[in-house]
């Protein structure tokens, strides 16, 4: 039952052109597509279902101010879009969230405003009014999640700051669980595969370790290192080599794959999650875990073990060293995010366990800790356009705790800058080789030596004073020679 407002509420519906951000997220994973119909709770001016009714979506929705004449209606996906901010009544709130929970047969994507106060705003009730005599209830995200988790007993996913999804159906949040840790690793590859065999030194490569009967050893192989530089790590370089002589033996290595499950079992415990049944595994990883493991409980236990790991410094510190690339900066790495699903499988549950914190915050780069215990979700402006990218925002998660800490830089004047951006990809990166050579000259005029060029300011008064200016990714000496 929904009261009627007391404070107008009409007020906070904004008008929009394109659809909302967790409708986009959520269409972008796969959760709303043409199968699935979608009821948009809380609708406001119904741009979302305007939007979404375009992409042939069957969808409805309804609000108190804007839709009142429409009715509820059960769907395979219920939205309820920054809705829960603007109810003042705490009872009232909880109300909407149970009912929308309801009408949910698969998933109910939940947002909501979270750690921003707007301008000029003065304690109400436990949220706060604005100067438009609207009501925000602004949370924070831990809060947030918590709050939805309590309320509905079941688990909130982060889909990012402010969004989060639950899901109604088991198999529903199953496979999406499973597609997080499993379906990204295996489109990667597939990719990679075919960089490889189009590859000229690489198909040498192979030829030779046809005639040899294994990968040849980095001697055996004169242009070794640029293969390396094209692909990776050796152990890479292994895998597809074989996967060239015979494809199905790359898909089906069992290396790969027990990484792979191992990640996947280790997603299901960080969240607290049971294991699934053997019969509700998803696609063939049943089959993989008794090829590997021979019994289910041996691999669950072998992914406990994995998990501990997390918090080791020492088994951390040796993902470090099997990273495939990543700029390493004291006991941090930075990885950009091209290249997060070649990270070794712990690194990847480390990213994953910051990610149940604080979603996906729409991060173009990862900073990772030696010690395990933190990861930064790092966004910088332009990241292929500019030589130095500014960092615009961090979003970091602490780990195992639920705590995070965003550091904005939008409006700073003096924003910590990306130096060396080459290292954090790899060398088939669209401009790596652009940015690689602008490093190589800046190094040779000491450019990267000085003091403070992580910050902008300072970065333009080093290029100043050795009379150089940046245009793209070129230096040029100015005409004056800087004098
Ligand atoms: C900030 S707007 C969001 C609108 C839309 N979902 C979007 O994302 O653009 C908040 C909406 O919540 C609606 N609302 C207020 N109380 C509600 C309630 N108890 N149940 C459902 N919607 C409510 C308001 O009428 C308003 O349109």
């Amino acid at each position: 039952m929904t009261s009627e407002p007391k404070i107008d509420r009409s007020q906070t519906a904004i008008r929009r052109y394109r659809c909302s951000r967790p409708v986009a997220l959520a269409i972008a994973q796969g959760l709303i597509d043409t199968h699935r119909s979608v009821f948009d709770y809380g609708c406001g001016h119904g741009e979302d279902v305007e939007y979404l009714k375009k992409q042939g979506i069957r969808v409805s929705g309804w609000d108190p101010s804007f839709a009142p004449e429409e009715s509820f209606q059960e769907a395979e996906v219920v939205n309820l879009g920054f809705v829960l901010n603007v109810i003042e009544d705490p009872a009232e709130r909880h109300a909407t969230l149970k009912k929308a929970f309801s009408l949910a047969r698969q998933l109910l994507i939940v947002s909501v405003r979270v750690d921003r106060t707007p301008a000029q705003a003065v304690d109400f009730n436990d949220g706060q009014m604005t100067s438009r005599g609207t009501f925000q209830k602004i949370f924070s995200q831990a809060e947030f999640r918590e709050y939805v988790q309590v309320t509905l007993g079941r688990r909130a996913y982060p889909a990012t700051l402010g969004v989060v999804y639950v899901f109604a159906d088991d198999a529903a949040e199953s496979a999406y669980i499973a597609n997080q840790a499993l379906l990204r690793r295996v489109e990667y590859r597939a990719e990679l595969i075919n960089q490889f065999a189009r590859d000229r030194i690489a198909r040498r490569y192979v030829k030779l370790a046809v005639e040899l009967g294994r990968p040849p050893l980095k001697e055996e192989f004169s242009s070794y290192a640029k293969l390396l530089e094209r692909f990776g790590s050796p152990r890479r370089i292994e895998r597809l080599t074989l996967g060239q002589i015979d494809p199905e033996r790359l898909i089906q290595s069992q290396d790969q794959k027990r990484e792979d499950i191992l990640t996947y079992l280790s997603m299901l415990r960080l969240q607290g999650l049971r294991p699934p049944s053997a019969a509700t595994l998803p696609g063939g990883v049943y089959a993989d875990i008794r090829a590997i493991w021979g019994k289910y409980r041996s691999a669950l236990e072998a992914a406990d073990v994995f998990l501990f790991k997390i918090g080791q410094p020492d088994a951390i510190g040796e993902a470090f060293d099997q990273a495939p690339t990543g700029k390493r900066v004291n006991d941090t790495l930075y990885i950009h995010r091209s290249a997060e699903d070649a990270l070794p499988p712990l690194l990847r549950l480390v990213v994953f366990a910051g990610k149940q914190i604080v979603g996906d915050t729409g991060y173009n780069v990862l900073k990772l800790w030696w010690d395990g215990r933190k990861v930064a979700f790092l966004t910088y402006d332009r990241f292929d356009e500019d030589a130095h990218p500014a960092l615009r925002n961090s979003v970091r998660a602490q780990l195992p705790t639920t705590d995070y800490g965003i550091r904005d830089y939008s409006d700073s004047l003096n924003p910590p800058i990306l130096h060396r951006k080459e290292t954090l990809v790899f060398a088939d990166y669209p401009g790596f080789e652009k940015f690689r050579a602008l490093t190589e000259t800046e190094e040779k005029l000491g450019l990267l030596s000085r003091e403070g060029i992580g910050y902008r300011k300072q970065w333009e008064e080093t290029l100043s004073q050795a009379g150089v200016t940046l245009a793209g990714h070129r230096l040029t000496r100015r005409a004056n020679g800087g004098k």
